[in-house]
């Protein structure tokens, strides 16, 4: 062990790493049923991102006109571009209903309907009678509705006395050598001393990585550092070529522009002032899902009918809509406008453009938020030990495409699922095994290194680089060409990170520190994505490859298992996915052409 670090040592029964949604929906399951958790969080809890969150959270509550859990479980299955397994899916619409409820009783300030009732908003690709109509099935406080959860959620958590390590950095998983997870070690970035923290299960509930990309509407804290240490600890991530680009990044900023905006009324225009969506998705129009929004809105500016000086973004229209519904129902992104596009949305079109907003890969788990890996030639062996929930995770239910107002419903099932499965598998109170030491030294050796290097490149330089290749060869559209050039770029980026400068030793607020690890966990999130996406040859989902225009079901029904080693070198495999539903009282959903 580098003498340099005493250590401070922790004993739980389960820690939860990752304070956003599914973090703390975990960790105040867990604290509940009177099991000792820690939650570990490198901002505080409330700055988690799921703060940032819009739109709503969709449950087929069916306050604002008929609705049916099986329609919400078809339009998410055919919004994966059924790469989504069927019997997480209906778990979790299933759960919808009664989690917005319990939300309710907990304290979230939804807005309500005259009657008293939830506020339903209508919601990309979420309809009525398998396709036919629309659904209003997203329930939302307003344009704020993840932060009205998150809060509701932390003050759950404290409640029921969870322990917080706030501004704590979780840096690596403690692996033992049978495979199983012992724990993590943390870096407190306030004092500098860093943690042992032993657990009968860890639980990554640390958020997706859209930091890989040059613009995204994420903060800049999301980083997935849950993946980058799963990576590292030898384990793979599923899928991660399904990037979602949301339709309204708003022009320059990156800020998301939520689609809860053309769910109350609002409508896309190019430099023509045509509602171009029309041509697109001739059903559903501006509330097509957003992969199928992204990639016309990229047409159009392609093909030169992009508004603005250099025609790279289209216009939003709300001004057409009653001023007291914008102040009502979306007071933020008003705000948001305002202040970074200088509009006033009562007025003017709003400049929008597709943005990086979420990662549909992930760790790969089962539905408990148990994580699996390829063993032995099965695709469902459980790690021992860990678990993942939220954007960190791969379950599948979104599979290459997520339905906006989807993510929250993950967030809080799944969170509550990993609870309620970590009841029945931890004993409460058990000692813990002793821990070879060479598990702690391997978890150390890495943070040392990283904090030693001492070259002449400067963090920020190497991540610009980083987000440039992501940004222009991985993108909405992808092909062979630009992907294989973008494999190459980012192996030479790779190769820098021995060339990585860290301004200084300090551990107590050492900023530079703390980006050049997230810059590790990033690159190998990077490069996993990009080797996945180099190698599913179709289109699905998210993943449109203009040389592989069409789906492939036939070869490409399956997901994509990535590992990295420490040379960056991928290697890929894949797991069958699950067709089959939870019950029988809904039949598997088939594959069909995917139109809106
Ligand atoms: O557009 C939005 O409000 C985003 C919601 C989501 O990603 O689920």
């Amino acid at each position: 062990m580098p003498k340099a670090y005493p250590i401070v040592d922790h004993e739980y029964d389960v820690i939860v790493i990752g304070a956003g949604g599914s973090g703390l929906r975990a960790t105040f399951g867990l604290a509940q049923q009177g099991l000792k958790t820690a939650c570990i969080s490198k901002v505080f809890p409330t700055r988690s991102h799921t703060v940032a969150a819009q739109g709503g959270m969709s449950a087929s509550l069916g306050n604002m006109g008929e609705d049916d859990w099986r329609w919400h479980m078809y339009d998410t299955v055919k919004g994966s571009d059924w790469l989504g397994d069927q019997d997480a899916i209906e778990y979790m619409v299933r759960e919808a209903v009664p989690a917005v409820i319990e939300l309710e009783h907990y304290g979230v300030p939804f807005s309500r309907t005259p009657e008293g009732k939830i506020y339903q908003r209508a919601f990309g690709g979420m309809t009525t009678h398998y396709g036919e109509g629309t659904a209003q099935r997203t329930c939302a406080a307003a344009d704020r509705t993840g932060h009205a959860i998150l809060h509701t959620l932390y003050q759950q958590a404290l409640k029921h006395n969870a322990e917080f390590f706030i501004e704590y950095f979780a840096t690596d998983l403690l692996m033992d050598d049978d495979g199983s997870c012992r724990g993590a070690i943390a870096w407190n970035l306030c004092d500098g001393t860093i943690h042992r923290f032993r657990a009968h299960t860890t639980i990554l509930a640390t958020g997706g990585y859209g930091r890989v990309y040059f613009s995204c509407t994420g903060a800049h804290t999301c980083t997935g550092d849950g993946n980058g240490m799963a990576l590292r600890a030898g384990l793979p991530v599923q899928d991660m070529e399904f990037v979602q680009f949301h339709p309204t990044g708003l022009y320059g900023a990156g800020c998301l522009i939520t689609e809860g905006v053309r769910g109350e009324g609002g409508y896309l225009t190019n430099s023509n002032g045509e509602r171009f969506m029309e041509r697109y998705a001739p059903h559903a129009k501006d509330l097509a899902s957003r992969d199928v929004v992204s990639r016309a809105m990229t047409i159009e500016i392609r093909e030169g009918r992009g508004c603005g000086p250099n025609k790279d973004y289209v216009d939003l229209h709300i001004e057409h809509l009653d001023p007291k519904i914008i102040h009502e129902r979306l007071p933020g992104i008003s705000e948001t406008a305002r202040i970074f596009a200088g509009v006033d949305t009562t007025k003017e079109p709003i400049p929008v453009q597709p943005t990086c907003h979420y990662n549909m890969g992930g760790v790969p788990t089962n539905r408990y938020g148990e994580v699996v890996h390829l063993k032995d030639g099965n695709p469902d062996a459980v790690v021992p030990g860990l678990m993942a929930v939220g954007e960190a995770a791969c379950v599948s239910v979104h599979g290459a495409n997520r339905l906006g107002s989807n993510s929250l419903l993950d967030l809080v099932v799944f969170g509550r699922a990993a609870a309620i499965r970590c009841g029945e598998t931890v004993r409460k109170g058990e000692k813990h095994k002793p821990l070879p030491q060479s598990v702690t030294d391997k978890a150390l050796d890495y943070f040392d290194r990283i904090r030693n290097l001492n070259g002449e490149v400067p963090t920020a330089a190497l991540r610009t680089e980083m987000q440039q290749i992501m940004q222009r060869d991985c993108a909405v559209f992808r092909t062979g060409e630009t992907l294989k050039e973008g494999s190459n770029k980012l192996a030479q980026t790779w190769a820098k990170r021995a060339a990585l400068r860290v301004k200084d030793r300090s551990l107590i607020w050492n900023s530079d520190l703390v980006e050049t690890l997230e810059l590790e966990n990033l690159l190998y999130q990077a490069v996993t994505t990009m080797n996945s996406a180099v190698t599913r040859t179709e289109s699905r989902g998210a993943h449109a490859r203009e040389d592989f225009p069409d789906r492939n079901d036939h070869e490409w029904m399956k997901h994509t298992l990535a590992w990295c080693d420490d040379t960056g070198k991928t290697r890929i495999d894949y797991r069958p996915v699950h067709m089959q539903p939870l019950s029988n009282e809904i039949e598997p959903i088939p594959p069909k052409k995917r139109v809106y």
